[in-house]
């Protein structure tokens, strides 16, 4: 079978078009907005052109149909509210490239699947998990954005395109490549990650509500200012956490709201996100109970009252044997001594679709280790690897079922 990378590349290009920043290659496609939808419409095209059967279901999950059974591949196409143009675009484009060119070669044979919604703006990997039965359609409908948009007014967007759940037997297994998104490979030099496992993941929002008076007036020892509360506890969590974690453990305050948000206005109330990973979830409980613990502490010490929106997870997922296998003796191929085995600390659609099937996942480099961000890249060569490690693993990956 022969890959095409100058179609596999210009593929990316055009499809970073879709939301382009204007800095850099970034993009500005979040889930359901103009630009995702067109996204995904000229995806569907490009899955007709390569002779799939495109199929979009009732949340916006994208697939592209080989006949009969088959592997599946892909990623997501939505990004971050400020994202690179390759976090998930890189797992739909090749996974169209191998699909097409094993169409050309007479097989295995291979679909494609763009799953909505990954970056979570309204949830947490919100199409894969829909699609996988972890998360019911009427609990996600419920689920909001940042701006109070919820899940079910988001999709409303897509209804003209929306179809039924496409039915996971059709598929033997599933192999997602990304970007790593972290610093590992491209410090070594390296070409590829064959993902060991993925981590685990806590949501939730956090409010502080104090007292909102005047900037000038009021004497610093009568404040219940929501600010200096966050700011405390902020302190005082990483101090605490430092005692239970792991250098693989990770904690995000990402999104915070001060109302009212004004200069001269001893802010009254903080709304702020609370996000942790690990890869062991009695670790992650752990970290849960540090983190409500000493939320509780600082906002009594601050006269200020304590609530927690509901928490959104996933549980740490272990990539399946002989499909990481396949993956591993194809890098040790085509990139020998420059290939190793990792976890990702990034949260990807193949967590959830790990309860349908055998799944597994592929990194390329990261330029300096950047992501979620404009500057996010990788070499044009490191992609082309890629897809030729997968190209070459396909045989192997096709007969695991
Ligand atoms: C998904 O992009 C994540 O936040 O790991
Ligand atoms: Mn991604
Ligand atoms: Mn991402």
């Amino acid at each position: 079978m022969q890959v095409n990378s100058e179609r596999f590349l210009q593929d990316l290009h055009d499809l970073r078009q879709f939301g382009a920043s204007g800095v850099g290659k970034g993009v500005v496609r979040p889930a359901f907005s103009p630009a995702d939808i067109a996204a995904r419409e000229w995806l569907a095209e490009r899955m007709r052109a390569a002779g799939l059967e495109p199929r979009f279901d009732a949340v916006g999950n994208l697939f592209g149909l080989a006949e009969g059974r088959s592997l599946l591949m892909g990623s997501h196409s939505d990004s971050q509210p400020e994202g690179g143009w390759l976090d998930g675009a890189l797992g739909v484009v090749m996974a169209l490239e191998v699909a097409r060119a094993s169409q050309e070669a007479g097989g295995p044979a291979v679909s494609v699947a763009n799953f909505q919604d990954e970056e979570g703006r309204l949830g947490v990997t919100t199409g894969s998990a829909i699609w996988a039965g972890h998360l019911p359609l009427d609990r996600a409908d419920a689920l909001t954005d940042s701006a109070g948009v919820s899940f079910a007014q988001a999709r409303a967007g897509m209804a003209h395109l929306a179809g039924e759940r496409i039915d996971p037997a059709r598929f033997t297994g599933f192999v997602e490549c990304h970007i790593e998104q972290g610093p590992w490979l491209h410090e070594a030099g390296e070409a590829i990650g064959v993902v060991t496992d993925i981590v685990g993941i806590r949501d939730m929002t956090v409010t502080m509500e104090g007292e909102q008076n005047h900037a000038g007036t009021t004497p610093m020892h009568r404040r219940r200012d929501a600010f200096q509360a966050l700011s405390a506890f902020n302190t005082a969590l990483n101090d605490r956490l430092r005692n239970i974690v792991t250098p693989q453990s990770v904690w995000t305050i990402g999104h915070v709201s001060l109302h009212p948000g004004a200069h001269s206005i001893v802010p009254g109330r903080v709304t702020f996100s609370m996000q942790w990973r690990d890869g062991d979830s009695t670790r992650l409980k752990r970290m849960e109970d540090v983190i409500r613990q000493t939320a509780a502490e600082i906002a009594a010490e601050h006269g200020m009252t304590l609530s927690f929106s509901g928490m959104l997870g996933l549980e740490p997922v272990a990539m399946d044997p002989a499909l990481r296998a396949a993956l591993s003796a194809a890098a040790t191929e085509l990139v020998p001594g420059r290939w190793r085995d990792m976890q990702s600390g990034a949260l990807h659609d193949a967590t959830n679709v790990a309860a349908l099937m055998p799944a597994a996942m592929m990194f390329v480099p990261s330029i300096g280790g950047i992501s979620h961000a404009f500057t996010e890249d990788t070499a044009e060569d490191d992609l082309v690897a890629g897809l030729n490690v997968m190209a070459r693993a396909l045989p192997a990956l096709a007969n695991v079922r």
